[in-house]
């Protein structure tokens, strides 16, 4: 994976933002703005170039491209550094198709950097919605991982159509369920192997990232509850045979790794019952920034930090701890808030770059 940082970007079409270029600095990027001017949609915008999606739920073409621009089309080109080097990098979208152009030649599959999105907001729904949890595992071991990305994306195609097949009925039922759960099985036991590495590799960088950010002594840890713990294709196999019967009854798949859960530990207690909101955040926190630095571990260098509006979340100190942790890492981050007091804090930052957005562009000072 190449890892370069963001020099530029300019987009045409895309939600409220305007024709300004935005140009980055390699290290801190300080977005200010009042609300609803355009702050997270140019994270949006760089998420997107990057990781081929965007960090918000169920938006496609039609969300994005501007409602008030009269152009069927989005465009967002940018400049990317990588050890010196500079490449162009430009994506196009339509109504119907996505094409992306590396150094003008078209380029489907590699981007030329990653981000990591970072909404605190996120961490009360991280810890009270399972699903949210496995959600965002999948996407972000997916990131690191692309053929974790590819066997998940056939899974689901596959529990998909297994419980079409269940809602059905028919006296086909039990031979079409055998040849579904040959592939569910190899892919449920990938996919568990898959988690179980990753959050060994993802723990050694917990409880030392909670420790360098917030300066505390606690033991975090992110466990996986699995149905098929360490199971073979074969044992998962059997499984589904022995499960079949109460499947067709209740016409739907009840057991898999679709229901897995990730379990967070903080102080071997569980944090889901046992942390308050603010020891919630930090630990979200923390869990992100180990993952950014399982990351650098893992590619050499560090993805894009996209960090959206800490400002609401954090007590002053905490918010100070995590500026002066952003300040001695050197990842590229690009900040944002509406929030004044925050702002300053921000504006402190020797050598960060500030940006002030009103109505989607760049507002000059003054
Ligand atoms: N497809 C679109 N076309 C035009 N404008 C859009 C589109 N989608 C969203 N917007 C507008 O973009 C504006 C800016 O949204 P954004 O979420 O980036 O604001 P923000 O600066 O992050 O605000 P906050 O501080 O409240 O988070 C919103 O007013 C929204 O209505
Ligand atoms: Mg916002």
């Amino acid at each position: 994976m190449d890892l370069g940082k963001i020099k530029k970007l300019q987009a045409q079409n895309f939600r409220n933002l305007s024709s300004s270029v935005f140009e980055f600095n390699s290290g801190i990027n300080c977005i200010f703005g009042q609300n609803g001017n355009g702050k997270t949609n140019l994270l949006e915008a760089v998420y997107l170039l990057t990781n081929k999606k965007s960090f918000r739920k169920n938006t496609g073409f039609s969300q994005m491209i501007d409602i008030e621009g009269g152009q069927p089309q989005i465009i967002l080109q940018s400049v990317f550094e990588k050890e010196n080097d500079l490449s162009s990098y430009s994506l196009r979208i339509t109504e119907n198709l996505e094409e992306r152009f590396l150094n003008n030649t078209p380029e489907k599959t590699k981007t030329p950097s990653a981000s990591v999105f970072i909404n605190p907001f996120d961490s009360y729904t991280f810890h009270t919605s399972s699903t949210f949890r496995r959600q965002w595992m999948d996407s972000h071991i997916g990131l690191i991982d692309r053929e974790y990305r590819q066997i998940l994306g056939r899974f689901l195609k596959s529990m998909r159509f297994r419980n079409s097949v269940l809602g059905m009925g028919g006296k086909n039922e039990s031979t079409q369920l055998r040849a579904i759960d040959e592939q569910v099985s190899e892919y449920s036991s990938i996919l568990t192997e898959k988690r179980y590495d990753f959050l060994n590799q993802l723990n050694k960088f917990i409880t030392p990232t909670f420790k360098a950010i917030f300066a505390e002594e606690n033991t975090l840890q992110m466990n996986l509850d699995s149905i098929f713990t360490h199971w073979d294709a074969k044992k998962i196999f059997d499984f589904y045979r022995h499960q079949e019967s109460a499947d067709i009854k209740a016409q739907m798949t009840q057991v898999g790794i679709h229901r897995d859960d990730f379990i967070f530990t903080f102080n071997g207690l569980n944090a889901f019952e046992f942390c308050s909101l603010g020891q919630q955040k930090m630990a979200f926190l923390s869990l992100i920034f180990a993952y950014i630095e399982l990351f650098r571990y893992k590619f050499s260098s560090y993805p894009i930090v996209l960090i959206d509006d800490v400002s609401g979340e954090l007590d002053s100190r905490r918010w100070k701890n995590l500026i002066e942790y952003l300040e001695t890492k050197n990842f590229q981050v690009l900040i944002t808030t509406a929030n004044e007091n925050f702002g300053k804090e921000l504006e402190r930052i020797p050598n960060s770059k500030k940006f002030f957005i009103e109505h989607g562009g760049l507002k000059t000072p003054g």
